[in-house]
């Protein structure tokens, strides 16, 4: 009989049917129980050897059941964390996926360019004074861009910086040639419509170095490199231009990237694109930051105006408008 009890228990393969066995076994109306029941039909000799057994009885299923139970337990817990497990090996494309900005990839891609020609990314204040971003730079005080009608002014005289310049100025006043540096970053003029924004991105580049030695063919071969690793296989012309703090001053232009010279809106139907201003160092300015008996060239251009080249924007507003569709198309 007991041998029978125990045998349906380890048997058993539910928590449900253990539970049965249980109540038939202990339960009110159980096998086990009843046979307590019968106790007083038992001749009282044997009474104490009935009794002994029917405890032995009762406590060797009752821990045979305990055991089953963490038994069954144990194999429900480990089937539902094997159901439940997340794979972490399985990949999914998240919900929402992000995307470089372009003027963040254009700014990038230019001073991965610079950096890998040894040249020191330099960082410079937003607000400037007239010193740096103006006197220093051989404006004179009459220049148009010293105006109010150009330059944002606070209070105390001090400005939002018109162009990176200011931070060859600071570069040439801290640090002892050589330099070969760049300073990308933010720069404000007073000028809002389609292709001006009041805000835009410019990179500066300045070399510069003890002697004479440095000389526009240095800054044409650096231009020149510069621009086809960037736009690629195209035509590269130099304009001779004006800017007080160069002599002589170009600005380079690319053979136009959407027609092939054929002439079109972008280029105003001359087959070239106007890309970045440069020239070689004026002594005015080496004399302005103590300077003496050096060389040098230097190089601006607007980030901007890259970005909506070499990714075919057509209008600069849309690059500010914080609209998430355009930056969709970059991912
Ligand atoms: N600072 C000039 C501008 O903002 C660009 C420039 C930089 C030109 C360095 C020559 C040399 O237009």
């Amino acid at each position: 009989m007991i041998n029978s009890w125990l045998d349906d228990i380890k048997k058993c393969r539910s928590l449900q049917k253990l539970d049965d066995i249980r109540v038939a076994l202990l339960g009110k109306n159980g096998e086990l129980t009843n046979m307590f029941a019968t106790m007083k039909t038992v001749p009282n000799e044997e009474k104490k050897q009935f009794a002994m057994k029917l405890n032995e009885h009762k406590s060797s299923v009752t821990k045979a059941l305990e055991n089953k139970k963490s038994q069954l337990l144990a194999i429900q817990t480990k089937k539902k964390l094997k159901a439940s497990a997340i794979d972490v090996s399985r990949y999914t494309q998240p919900a929402t996926q992000g995307a470089m900005h372009p003027i963040t990839k254009t700014m990038n891609r230019i001073i991965d360019y610079f950096t890998a020609l040894n040249y020191e990314v330099i960082d410079g204040p937003l607000v400037e004074d007239d010193f740096h971003n103006f006197a220093a730079l051989n404006l004179p005080v009459y220049h148009p861009a010293r105006d109010m009608q150009d330059t944002f002014y606070f209070n105390d005289g001090k400005l939002l910086r018109t162009h990176t310049s200011p931070v060859q100025i600071r570069t040439m006043l801290s640090q002892k040639p050589p330099i070969r540096m760049i300073a990308p970053g933010k720069v404000f003029r007073r000028d809002f419509d389609i292709t001006h924004t009041p805000m835009f991105n410019q990179v500066e580049g300045l070399v510069v170095q003890h002697g004479q030695d440095i000389s526009f063919a240095n800054l044409k071969h650096t231009m020149q490199e510069f621009v086809k690793a960037m736009f690629g296989d195209v035509k590269v012309r130099f304009r001779p231009s004006f800017f007080p703090f160069t002599e002589p001053s170009a600005e380079v232009d690319i053979s136009c990237l959407f027609c092939q010279q054929k002439g079109c809106q972008v280029c105003s139907q001359t087959g070239w694109l106007e890309v970045l201003g440069c020239g070689v160092v004026d002594q005015n300015v080496f004399k302005e930051v103590g300077l003496e008996n050096c060389s040098g060239f230097a190089f601006g251009l607007g980030v901007e105006r890259f970005a909506m080249l070499l990714h075919q924007i057509p209008d600069l507003r849309s690059l500010f408008q914080t609209d998430v569709r355009l930056l969709r198309q970059f991912r």
